[in-house]
Protein backbone atom coordinates (compact mmCIF):
# COMPACT_ATOMS: atom_id res chain seq x y z
CA UNK A 1 0.00 0.00 0.00
CA UNK A 2 1.55 3.02 -1.03
CA UNK A 3 0.89 6.68 1.28
CA UNK A 4 1.69 9.48 -0.63
CA UNK A 5 2.92 12.74 1.02
CA UNK A 6 1.45 15.88 0.51
CA UNK A 7 3.57 18.63 1.59
CA UNK A 8 1.22 21.97 2.46
CA UNK A 9 2.53 24.89 3.38
CA UNK A 10 0.10 25.86 5.66
CA UNK A 11 0.07 30.23 6.57
CA UNK A 12 -1.66 32.52 8.16
CA UNK A 13 -2.34 29.06 10.34
CA UNK A 14 -2.25 31.11 14.19
CA UNK A 15 -5.32 32.76 12.78
CA UNK A 16 -9.50 32.17 13.82
CA UNK A 17 -10.13 30.19 10.50
CA UNK A 18 -6.35 28.90 10.28
CA UNK A 19 -6.23 27.21 13.40
CA UNK A 20 -9.95 26.27 13.88
CA UNK A 21 -11.11 25.13 10.02
CA UNK A 22 -7.96 24.18 8.78
CA UNK A 23 -5.12 22.90 10.89
CA UNK A 24 -7.29 21.09 13.90
CA UNK A 25 -10.75 20.52 11.76
CA UNK A 26 -9.09 19.85 8.52
CA UNK A 27 -5.56 18.60 8.15
CA UNK A 28 -5.58 17.09 11.44
CA UNK A 29 -8.46 15.29 11.15
CA UNK A 30 -7.12 13.79 7.83
CA UNK A 31 -4.30 12.98 9.83
CA UNK A 32 -6.05 11.62 12.80
CA UNK A 33 -8.48 9.31 10.08
CA UNK A 34 -5.06 7.89 8.64
CA UNK A 35 -5.50 10.34 5.28
CA UNK A 36 -7.42 10.47 2.40
CA UNK A 37 -8.32 6.72 1.12
CA UNK A 38 -8.08 6.37 -2.53
CA UNK A 39 -8.26 2.81 -2.67
CA UNK A 40 -6.74 0.10 -1.15
CA UNK A 41 -3.27 0.78 -2.73
CA UNK A 42 -3.25 4.13 -2.36
CA UNK A 43 -3.53 6.74 0.56
CA UNK A 44 -2.92 10.82 0.41
CA UNK A 45 -1.19 12.20 3.53
CA UNK A 46 -0.89 15.27 3.73
CA UNK A 47 2.29 17.11 5.87
CA UNK A 48 1.60 20.58 6.65
CA UNK A 49 4.37 22.90 7.82
CA UNK A 50 3.00 25.92 9.75
CA UNK A 51 4.14 29.64 8.79
CA UNK A 52 3.73 33.06 9.76
CA UNK A 53 5.13 35.63 11.85
CA UNK A 54 5.14 34.86 15.53
CA UNK A 55 7.31 31.93 16.00
CA UNK A 56 6.11 31.28 20.09
CA UNK A 57 2.17 31.19 18.18
CA UNK A 58 3.23 28.64 15.68
CA UNK A 59 5.16 26.44 17.93
CA UNK A 60 2.57 26.08 20.68
CA UNK A 61 0.12 25.27 17.96
CA UNK A 62 2.72 22.80 15.97
CA UNK A 63 3.33 21.25 19.50
CA UNK A 64 -0.68 21.23 20.78
CA UNK A 65 -1.58 19.49 17.46
CA UNK A 66 1.23 17.76 15.96
CA UNK A 67 2.22 14.93 18.49
CA UNK A 68 -1.32 13.19 18.29
CA UNK A 69 -0.90 12.58 14.74
CA UNK A 70 2.27 13.01 13.48
CA UNK A 71 4.12 9.86 15.55
CA UNK A 72 4.56 11.94 18.94
CA UNK A 73 6.15 14.71 17.43
CA UNK A 74 5.33 18.38 16.63
CA UNK A 75 4.57 19.53 13.24
CA UNK A 76 7.34 21.42 11.93
CA UNK A 77 6.81 25.25 11.71
CA UNK A 78 8.94 28.09 10.78
CA UNK A 79 9.05 32.02 10.75
CA UNK A 80 11.10 31.98 7.78
CA UNK A 81 8.17 31.93 4.77
CA UNK A 82 10.47 32.51 1.92
CA UNK A 83 12.78 29.94 2.98
CA UNK A 84 9.81 27.66 3.23
CA UNK A 85 9.06 28.29 -0.59
CA UNK A 86 12.75 27.89 -1.78
CA UNK A 87 12.45 24.41 -0.27
CA UNK A 88 15.15 25.14 2.91
CA UNK A 89 12.44 23.82 5.31
CA UNK A 90 11.56 20.55 3.09
CA UNK A 91 9.60 19.54 0.35
CA UNK A 92 5.93 20.84 0.24
CA UNK A 93 4.13 20.84 -3.25
CA UNK A 94 0.82 23.01 -1.92
CA UNK A 95 0.62 26.23 -0.86
CA UNK A 96 -2.52 27.01 1.42
CA UNK A 97 -2.87 30.52 2.53
CA UNK A 98 -5.66 31.76 5.33
CA UNK A 99 -4.08 35.04 6.59
CA UNK A 100 -6.19 38.16 6.40
CA UNK A 101 -7.55 39.21 2.75
CA UNK A 102 -5.13 42.02 2.16
CA UNK A 103 -2.16 39.61 2.52
CA UNK A 104 -3.35 37.23 -0.19
CA UNK A 105 -2.18 38.51 -3.13
CA UNK A 106 2.07 39.07 -1.52
CA UNK A 107 1.77 35.28 -0.46
CA UNK A 108 0.49 33.97 -3.73
CA UNK A 109 2.67 35.64 -5.64
CA UNK A 110 5.74 34.46 -3.82
CA UNK A 111 4.06 31.16 -4.28
CA UNK A 112 3.64 31.44 -8.18
CA UNK A 113 7.66 32.10 -7.85
CA UNK A 114 8.17 28.51 -5.97
CA UNK A 115 9.31 26.49 -8.56
CA UNK A 116 8.74 23.58 -5.69
CA UNK A 117 5.05 24.38 -5.53
CA UNK A 118 2.35 23.10 -7.72
CA UNK A 119 -0.82 23.80 -6.22
CA UNK A 120 -2.69 26.75 -4.40
CA UNK A 121 -5.39 26.88 -1.89
CA UNK A 122 -7.12 29.89 -0.01
CA UNK A 123 -9.44 31.43 2.11
CA UNK A 124 -11.99 33.67 0.60
CA UNK A 125 -12.03 36.28 -0.60
CA UNK A 126 -9.63 36.49 -2.62
CA UNK A 127 -9.39 40.28 -2.87
CA UNK A 128 -11.76 43.24 -1.67
CA UNK A 129 -12.19 44.48 -5.38
CA UNK A 130 -13.20 41.85 -8.48
CA UNK A 131 -10.13 43.39 -10.56
CA UNK A 132 -7.47 42.08 -8.36
CA UNK A 133 -8.95 39.30 -7.55
CA UNK A 134 -9.17 38.41 -11.46
CA UNK A 135 -5.68 39.52 -11.86
CA UNK A 136 -4.52 37.05 -8.75
CA UNK A 137 -6.34 33.93 -10.13
CA UNK A 138 -4.66 34.58 -13.47
CA UNK A 139 -1.44 34.87 -11.82
CA UNK A 140 -1.57 31.49 -10.70
CA UNK A 141 -3.19 29.91 -13.54
CA UNK A 142 -0.27 31.60 -15.64
CA UNK A 143 2.00 30.24 -13.08
CA UNK A 144 0.90 26.74 -13.94
CA UNK A 145 -0.76 25.94 -10.45
CA UNK A 146 -3.43 24.18 -9.84
CA UNK A 147 -5.65 26.30 -7.48
CA UNK A 148 -8.81 26.61 -5.60
CA UNK A 149 -10.64 28.92 -3.00
CA UNK A 150 -12.52 27.69 -0.03
CA UNK A 151 -16.28 27.59 -0.81
CA UNK A 152 -17.17 25.33 2.61
CA UNK A 153 -20.47 26.42 2.72
CA UNK A 154 -21.29 24.28 -0.50
CA UNK A 155 -20.61 21.17 1.97
CA UNK A 156 -22.84 22.04 4.84
CA UNK A 157 -25.24 18.70 5.86
CA UNK A 158 -27.86 21.59 5.28
CA UNK A 159 -27.29 22.84 1.56
CA UNK A 160 -26.34 19.59 0.58
CA UNK A 161 -29.96 18.33 1.82
CA UNK A 162 -31.25 21.39 -0.15
CA UNK A 163 -29.72 19.83 -3.49
CA UNK A 164 -30.99 16.43 -2.55
CA UNK A 165 -34.65 17.78 -2.37
CA UNK A 166 -34.19 20.03 -5.29
CA UNK A 167 -33.06 17.02 -7.91
CA UNK A 168 -36.06 14.99 -5.94
CA UNK A 169 -37.96 17.41 -7.80
CA UNK A 170 -39.26 18.08 -4.15
CA UNK A 171 -39.88 21.49 -4.30
CA UNK A 172 -41.85 21.99 -7.75
CA UNK A 173 -41.14 25.22 -9.65
CA UNK A 174 -38.49 27.41 -6.90
CA UNK A 175 -40.40 31.18 -6.47
CA UNK A 176 -37.56 32.79 -4.25
CA UNK A 177 -35.03 32.07 -2.09
CA UNK A 178 -34.80 33.71 1.49
CA UNK A 179 -31.34 33.70 3.63
CA UNK A 180 -31.18 35.52 7.09
CA UNK A 181 -27.76 35.72 8.55
CA UNK A 182 -25.43 36.74 11.41
CA UNK A 183 -26.05 36.95 14.94
CA UNK A 184 -25.21 39.70 17.64
CA UNK A 185 -21.25 40.24 17.78
CA UNK A 186 -20.37 41.94 20.98
CA UNK A 187 -18.49 45.32 20.28
CA UNK A 188 -16.49 45.27 23.65
CA UNK A 189 -17.71 48.70 24.68
CA UNK A 190 -19.68 47.40 27.43
CA UNK A 191 -18.92 46.28 30.91
CA UNK A 192 -18.01 42.40 31.01
CA UNK A 193 -19.00 42.21 27.50
CA UNK A 194 -15.80 41.80 25.44
CA UNK A 195 -15.65 42.04 21.87
CA UNK A 196 -16.14 38.97 19.56
CA UNK A 197 -14.25 38.04 16.13
CA UNK A 198 -11.11 39.84 14.72
CA UNK A 199 -11.33 43.81 14.98
CA UNK A 200 -10.20 43.95 11.38
CA UNK A 201 -13.13 42.73 10.13
CA UNK A 202 -14.98 46.18 11.36
CA UNK A 203 -12.51 48.42 9.57
CA UNK A 204 -12.76 48.63 5.70
CA UNK A 205 -9.05 49.59 5.15
CA UNK A 206 -8.04 46.39 6.40
CA UNK A 207 -10.04 44.34 4.14
CA UNK A 208 -13.72 44.10 6.25
CA UNK A 209 -16.95 44.72 6.13
CA UNK A 210 -20.19 42.38 5.70
CA UNK A 211 -20.75 42.70 2.09
CA UNK A 212 -17.19 41.69 1.17
CA UNK A 213 -17.13 38.41 3.56
CA UNK A 214 -20.57 37.62 2.77
CA UNK A 215 -21.34 38.06 -0.43
CA UNK A 216 -18.58 35.56 -1.39
CA UNK A 217 -20.52 32.91 -0.03
CA UNK A 218 -24.15 34.13 -0.96
CA UNK A 219 -22.45 34.24 -4.36
CA UNK A 220 -21.26 30.65 -4.84
CA UNK A 221 -24.21 29.28 -2.54
CA UNK A 222 -27.03 31.00 -4.85
CA UNK A 223 -24.89 29.92 -8.06
CA UNK A 224 -24.45 26.57 -7.13
CA UNK A 225 -27.78 25.63 -5.61
CA UNK A 226 -30.24 27.60 -7.52
CA UNK A 227 -28.60 28.93 -10.62
CA UNK A 228 -26.81 32.16 -12.34
CA UNK A 229 -27.47 35.59 -10.72
CA UNK A 230 -28.69 38.24 -12.90
CA UNK A 231 -28.82 41.12 -11.23
CA UNK A 232 -27.98 42.94 -7.58
CA UNK A 233 -29.51 45.35 -5.50
CA UNK A 234 -28.06 45.70 -1.78
CA UNK A 235 -27.55 48.29 1.09
CA UNK A 236 -24.76 48.58 4.21
CA UNK A 237 -24.91 50.26 6.67
CA UNK A 238 -21.97 50.43 9.86
CA UNK A 239 -24.90 49.97 12.32
CA UNK A 240 -22.37 49.99 15.41
CA UNK A 241 -19.69 53.30 15.08
CA UNK A 242 -17.25 51.66 17.95
CA UNK A 243 -15.97 48.65 18.90
CA UNK A 244 -12.84 47.74 20.87
CA UNK A 245 -9.61 46.56 18.87
CA UNK A 246 -7.36 43.54 20.52
CA UNK A 247 -5.00 45.65 22.11
CA UNK A 248 -7.76 46.97 24.32
CA UNK A 249 -8.25 50.64 22.56
CA UNK A 250 -11.98 51.64 21.12
CA UNK A 251 -11.58 52.31 17.38
CA UNK A 252 -13.94 53.50 14.51
CA UNK A 253 -16.08 51.26 12.78
CA UNK A 254 -15.61 52.01 8.88
CA UNK A 255 -17.03 48.58 7.53
CA UNK A 256 -20.38 47.78 6.86
CA UNK A 257 -21.78 45.40 9.70
CA UNK A 258 -25.14 44.79 8.14
CA UNK A 259 -25.78 44.38 4.43
CA UNK A 260 -29.51 43.88 2.70
CA UNK A 261 -29.22 42.42 -1.01
CA UNK A 262 -31.87 40.83 -3.54
CA UNK A 263 -30.41 38.98 -6.25
CA UNK A 264 -32.55 38.16 -8.90
CA UNK A 265 -31.41 34.87 -11.07
CA UNK A 266 -31.34 34.53 -14.48
CA UNK A 267 -34.43 32.20 -14.73
CA UNK A 268 -36.52 35.01 -12.52
CA UNK A 269 -36.13 33.40 -8.81
CA UNK A 270 -35.64 36.19 -6.23
CA UNK A 271 -32.97 35.55 -3.60
CA UNK A 272 -33.05 37.70 -0.70
CA UNK A 273 -30.24 37.58 1.91
CA UNK A 274 -30.05 39.86 5.01
CA UNK A 275 -26.34 39.67 6.35
CA UNK A 276 -25.99 41.44 10.03
CA UNK A 277 -23.68 41.91 12.67
CA UNK A 278 -25.81 43.51 14.80
CA UNK A 279 -29.21 41.27 14.90
CA UNK A 280 -30.26 38.97 17.99
CA UNK A 281 -31.04 35.33 16.63
CA UNK A 282 -34.64 33.85 16.78
CA UNK A 283 -34.71 31.45 14.26
CA UNK A 284 -33.37 27.93 13.54
CA UNK A 285 -29.72 28.92 13.09
CA UNK A 286 -27.17 31.50 13.00
CA UNK A 287 -27.97 30.96 9.04
CA UNK A 288 -30.85 30.35 7.93
CA UNK A 289 -32.34 29.69 4.31
CA UNK A 290 -36.17 29.17 3.31
CA UNK A 291 -36.90 28.00 0.07
CA UNK A 292 -40.29 28.13 -1.43
CA UNK A 293 -41.38 25.87 -3.99
CA UNK A 294 -44.52 25.36 -5.88
CA UNK A 295 -44.70 22.06 -4.92
CA UNK A 296 -43.07 22.36 -1.15
CA UNK A 297 -40.86 24.72 1.29
CA UNK A 298 -38.19 23.69 3.09
CA UNK A 299 -36.00 25.88 6.02
CA UNK A 300 -32.10 24.77 6.76
CA UNK A 301 -29.85 25.68 9.19
CA UNK A 302 -26.60 25.32 9.56
CA UNK A 303 -27.19 21.18 9.96
CA UNK A 304 -30.92 20.68 9.56
CA UNK A 305 -33.51 20.89 7.30
CA UNK A 306 -37.26 21.24 7.66
CA UNK A 307 -39.55 20.71 4.54
CA UNK A 308 -43.33 21.19 4.45
CA UNK A 309 -45.11 20.06 1.15
CA UNK A 310 -47.86 21.57 -0.92
CA UNK A 311 -50.58 18.60 0.80
CA UNK A 312 -48.96 19.88 4.58
CA UNK A 313 -49.23 23.40 4.03
CA UNK A 314 -51.66 25.15 6.35
CA UNK A 315 -54.50 27.62 5.57
CA UNK A 316 -54.46 30.37 8.04
CA UNK A 317 -57.01 33.01 8.47
CA UNK A 318 -55.60 36.88 9.33
CA UNK A 319 -57.35 38.00 12.05
CA UNK A 320 -55.34 39.46 14.93
CA UNK A 321 -58.21 39.65 17.32
CA UNK A 322 -57.91 36.53 17.93
CA UNK A 323 -54.62 34.39 19.69
CA UNK A 324 -52.90 32.55 16.45
CA UNK A 325 -54.92 29.03 16.70
CA UNK A 326 -52.10 27.57 14.74
CA UNK A 327 -48.79 26.38 15.34
CA UNK A 328 -46.86 27.25 12.61
CA UNK A 329 -43.60 25.35 13.55
CA UNK A 330 -45.67 22.40 13.71
CA UNK A 331 -46.29 22.08 10.06
CA UNK A 332 -42.88 20.92 9.58
CA UNK A 333 -40.81 17.85 9.02
CA UNK A 334 -37.16 16.90 9.62
CA UNK A 335 -34.97 15.90 6.88
CA UNK A 336 -33.11 12.87 8.15
CA UNK A 337 -29.47 12.30 8.07
CA UNK A 338 -29.13 9.76 5.86
CA UNK A 339 -25.43 9.06 5.65
CA UNK A 340 -22.98 10.92 8.40
CA UNK A 341 -22.00 14.45 7.27
CA UNK A 342 -18.47 15.56 7.66
CA UNK A 343 -16.88 18.61 8.11
CA UNK A 344 -17.32 21.15 5.28
CA UNK A 345 -13.61 22.61 5.00
CA UNK A 346 -12.39 18.91 5.49
CA UNK A 347 -14.66 17.55 2.55
CA UNK A 348 -13.67 20.56 0.19
CA UNK A 349 -9.97 19.52 1.43
CA UNK A 350 -10.12 16.22 0.84
CA UNK A 351 -11.48 17.14 -2.97
CA UNK A 352 -8.24 19.79 -3.25
CA UNK A 353 -5.65 16.70 -1.99
CA UNK A 354 -7.51 14.58 -4.74
CA UNK A 355 -7.59 16.95 -7.40
CA UNK A 356 -3.76 18.03 -6.79
CA UNK A 357 -2.58 14.57 -6.85
CA UNK A 358 -4.75 12.60 -9.04
CA UNK A 359 -5.93 15.51 -11.26
CA UNK A 360 -9.46 14.69 -10.16
CA UNK A 361 -11.56 17.78 -11.29
CA UNK A 362 -12.10 20.70 -8.82
CA UNK A 363 -14.26 23.29 -9.88
CA UNK A 364 -13.56 25.75 -7.16
CA UNK A 365 -11.06 27.76 -8.39
CA UNK A 366 -9.56 30.88 -7.83
CA UNK A 367 -11.46 32.61 -10.59
CA UNK A 368 -14.65 30.94 -9.73
CA UNK A 369 -13.77 32.83 -6.34
CA UNK A 370 -13.59 36.33 -7.99
CA UNK A 371 -16.89 35.77 -8.97
CA UNK A 372 -17.72 36.27 -5.36
CA UNK A 373 -15.46 38.89 -5.08
CA UNK A 374 -17.20 40.29 -8.29
CA UNK A 375 -20.88 40.16 -6.53
CA UNK A 376 -19.50 42.00 -2.98
CA UNK A 377 -17.97 45.09 -5.07
CA UNK A 378 -21.46 45.20 -7.33
CA UNK A 379 -23.45 45.16 -4.13
CA UNK A 380 -21.19 48.17 -2.64
CA UNK A 381 -21.61 50.10 -5.98
CA UNK A 382 -25.31 49.23 -5.86
CA UNK A 383 -25.57 50.77 -2.15
CA UNK A 384 -23.44 53.64 -3.05
CA UNK A 385 -25.58 54.52 -6.43
CA UNK A 386 -28.88 53.47 -5.12
CA UNK A 387 -29.61 51.50 -8.46
CA UNK A 388 -29.88 47.68 -9.69
CA UNK A 389 -26.06 46.32 -10.79
CA UNK A 390 -26.47 43.31 -13.78
CA UNK A 391 -23.67 40.77 -13.29
CA UNK A 392 -21.41 40.73 -16.17
CA UNK A 393 -19.26 37.79 -17.14
CA UNK A 394 -15.73 38.49 -15.62
N1 LIG B 1 -14.62 30.50 4.87
C1 LIG B 1 -15.15 31.19 5.86
O1 LIG B 1 -16.28 30.96 6.27
C2 LIG B 1 -14.38 32.32 6.49
C3 LIG B 1 -14.80 32.81 7.73
C4 LIG B 1 -14.06 33.83 8.32
C5 LIG B 1 -12.95 34.35 7.68
N2 LIG B 1 -12.57 33.88 6.46
C6 LIG B 1 -11.40 34.43 5.78
O2 LIG B 1 -10.23 33.83 6.31
C7 LIG B 1 -9.17 34.79 6.36
C8 LIG B 1 -8.64 34.88 7.79
O3 LIG B 1 -9.68 35.30 8.63
P1 LIG B 1 -9.67 35.05 10.22
O4 LIG B 1 -11.04 35.31 10.71
O5 LIG B 1 -9.03 33.75 10.50
O6 LIG B 1 -8.73 36.24 10.65
P2 LIG B 1 -7.64 36.31 11.83
O7 LIG B 1 -7.36 37.74 12.03
O8 LIG B 1 -8.08 35.49 13.00
O9 LIG B 1 -6.37 35.57 11.23
C9 LIG B 1 -5.53 36.15 10.28
C10 LIG B 1 -4.22 35.41 10.22
O10 LIG B 1 -3.37 36.06 9.27
C11 LIG B 1 -2.15 36.39 9.89
N3 LIG B 1 -1.64 37.62 9.28
C12 LIG B 1 -2.24 38.82 9.28
N4 LIG B 1 -1.45 39.72 8.66
C13 LIG B 1 -0.35 39.05 8.27
C14 LIG B 1 0.83 39.44 7.60
N5 LIG B 1 1.04 40.69 7.21
N6 LIG B 1 1.76 38.50 7.37
C15 LIG B 1 1.55 37.22 7.76
N7 LIG B 1 0.46 36.80 8.41
C16 LIG B 1 -0.48 37.72 8.66
C17 LIG B 1 -2.46 36.56 11.37
O11 LIG B 1 -1.31 36.43 12.15
C18 LIG B 1 -3.45 35.41 11.55
O12 LIG B 1 -2.74 34.19 11.67
C19 LIG B 1 -9.74 36.11 5.85
O13 LIG B 1 -9.42 36.27 4.48
C20 LIG B 1 -11.23 35.91 6.00
O14 LIG B 1 -11.98 36.67 5.07
C21 LIG B 1 -13.27 32.87 5.87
Amino acid sequence: MEIRRIGIIMNGVTGRMGTNQHLIRSITAIRAQGGVKINPNLTLMPDPILTGRNANKLEALAQAHGPAVNDGKPYKFTTDIQGAFDGKHGDYEVFFDASGTLQRAGFLKQACDSSMIKAVYCEKPTATESKEAVRIAKMVEDAGKKNGVVQDKLWLSSFRKIAMLKELGFFGDILSVKGDFGYWVFPGMDLDQPAQRPSWNYREEDGGGMMIDMFCHWDYVIRNLFGPIKSVVAYGRTDIPERRHEDGTPFKATADDSAYAMFVLEDGTMCQFNSSWCTRVRRDDLLTVQVDGTKGSAVAGLRDVYTQSAANTPKPVWNPDVKQPIDFMDGWEKVPDNIDYDNAFKIQWEEFLRHVALDEPFRYSLMEGAKGVQLAELGMQSWKDRAWKDVTPL
